[in-house]
């Protein structure tokens, strides 16, 4: 059976989460959850990037020690992510010895096939993005991101990428699919077409002391880009001096790994990042998927500069990880930029969560608490075509999780749950049961089926509310498999009803 690996990029420790970053960080946890789910053994790597030169400043700003700040925003990171209910197999920083030692390894590595060389650079400088543009790179004197550039003149080390751009090239047209989607696949080739520089690696001390110490120069330390995309080799268990057992796991992990990016930093990573692991004699990853921007009301990207930022924690003072985790899932289509706000949010909660889940769930155990005493009525004698319905939405889904079409697989729960809802409106089991008994066990137990499957295929996305409502009857975990079983619920065994699932939020 195929094994399945996906990480984030490494977030910056200048700032704390945002909406953003726990999009990205969601999104891994959920594919991962689904893998699991989906009896495949899975791997999710986040991490930090804690080098660099807005580590530095920001540091200097609050009058801290670089390190001190990092192991603050270590802790920070770690219990946002852990209020929104995400479970990563490793949480990678960049400032651990091991990595340290890795990069350098790794470096030495570089120079050693002389893939590395000292030259002067004269150009443009993006402080903020830590990037150098040459002049016609820029966009009315400032970054093709709107940043503004500093001329600068000094020697450093640099990797001779380009180099490799004819073997990148010809490997984007041999796999048209390791960028997702296929746009930026093809946004990747039109940046090769317009040639491909060397890379500058190094940053001289006098400028920037935070960073990984060249090895072959101790008056530099390491382009924070060089040191951080190495993250993912190292954070999959690759050891360079070693060809033990260690590497055997690496490479069956590297040979299904899947990245997740937002769309700024496509470029890094799909063009630097390969040509850095080509130099280096090591595999290419299986795949980049490459996702869009959350918006804010003024329908640019969210960000600390541009404003209208949503802090995570801010928002699970008012509604639950469910909430946020099922928007991410729901309210944007992968790949493409979508609007984010406190609105949205609750609008998905409210029409899904609350009135058709949650609306479900109330209906049938308190309709089973009435007439059949708490329990599971009897099935039908013969499969409803619900039932069916069921089965095909576990296929469907998880062909779209396979094709990272993450909103399209919830869409077709709340489908089937919209089937759900409308068969009671036309069965009226609370009028059957009058005359009926029977029949309405059988309504109710066909309903209660739906339930479970529904919640069987939610877990992945919002597992604390999939739990109770599994619990409510009397189940545990779904394995996939069980998931698409047909009448799993035994008759007779108790159904709870209880508090609302999903409480609307006061305001
Ligand atoms: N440290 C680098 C990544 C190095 S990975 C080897 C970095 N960090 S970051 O903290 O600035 O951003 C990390 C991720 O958050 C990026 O994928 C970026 O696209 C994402 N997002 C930041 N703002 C975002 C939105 N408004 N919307 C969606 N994703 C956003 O870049």
């Amino acid at each position: 059976m195929s094994s399945f690996f996906i990480s984030t990029p490494i977030y910056y420790v200048n700032d704390k989460p945002h909406a953003g970053t726990a999009y990205t960080t969601v999104l891994a946890d959920i594919l991962n959850r689904y893998h699991h789910f989906f009896e495949q053994p899975s791997f999710f790597l986040t991490g930090l990037d804690e080098h660099g030169q807005k580590c530095q400043q920001t540091a200097e700003l609050k009058k801290q020690k670089p390190q001190e700040l990092c192991d603050q925003m270590a802790q920070v990171f770690q219990k946002t992510w852990q209020a929104l209910d995400i479970q990563y197999s490793r949480f990678y920083r960049t400032t651990s010895p091991d990595h340290k030692k890795k990069v350098q390894q790794a470096l030495q590595k570089l120079f050693d096939s002389h893939f590395i060389y000292e030259s002067s650079y004269e150009g443009w400088y993006s402080v903020s993005e830590e990037i150098f543009y040459k002049e016609k790179d820029l966009i009315n004197g400032r970054s093709p991101e709107g940043k503004e550039v500093i001329k600068i003149k000094e020697k450093n080390y640099f990797f001779k990428m380009s180099q490799f751009k004819d073997r990148l090239v010809q490997h984007l047209k041999q796999n048209p699919h390791f960028i997702y989607p296929q746009e930026r696949q093809n946004e990747v080739l039109g940046f090769l077409n317009k040639g491909l520089d060397d890379l500058c690696i190094s940053r001289p001390k006098k400028r920037l002391q935070w960073g990984i110490e060249l090895p072959f120069d101790s008056h530099y330390v390491a382009y924070v880009w060089v040191d951080a995309l190495l993250n993912y080799v190292f954070g999959a268990g690759l050891n360079l001096d070693s060809s033990d057992s260690s590497s055997a796991s690496f490479h069956s992990w590297w040979s299904e790994s899947h990245h997740l990016i937002g769309k700024d930093i496509l470029i890094t990573h799909a063009v630097y990042w390969p040509c850095l692991l080509m130099a280096l004699g090591l595999p290419l990853p299986k795949r980049i998927l490459s996702h869009g921007w959350l918006l804010n009301k003024e329908q640019e990207k969210m960000s600390k500069s541009k404003g209208g930022v949503l802090d995570p924690m801010e928002l699970l003072n008012e509604l639950s990880p469910s909430a946020l985790r099922y928007f991410f899932m729901k309210g944007v289509r992968f790949g493409q930029d979508a609007p984010i706000s406190r609105n949205l949010i609750l609008k998905e909660y409210n029409d899904d969560l609350v009135n058709n889940l949650g609306n479900l769930l109330q209906r049938t155990t308190v309709l089973l608490e009435k007439f059949f005493d708490g329990k599971t009525p009897q099935p039908p004698p013969q499969t409803h075509p619900i039932q069916i319905q069921a089965q095909k939405t576990c296929g469907q889904v998880k062909t779209l999780i396979l094709n990272f079409s993450l909103n399209q697989a919830v869409f077709a729960v709340v489908e089937l749950l919209n089937t759900v809802n409308k068969f009671l409106e036309k069965e009226e089991p609370w009028k059957q049961a009058q005359s009926h008994l029977k029949q309405a066990g059988f309504t109710l137990y066909t309903a209660l089926e739906a339930l479970r499957v529904s919640a069987g295929l939610l877990q992945p996305v919002i597992p604390q509310a999939s739990r109770e409502i599994l619990k409510r009857m009397g189940l545990s975990f779904q394995t996939w498999d069980k998931t698409r079983s047909l009448q799993v619920l035994a008759a007779g065994q108790a159904v709870k009803k209880g508090p609302p699932l999903f409480p609307r939020p006061q305001k």
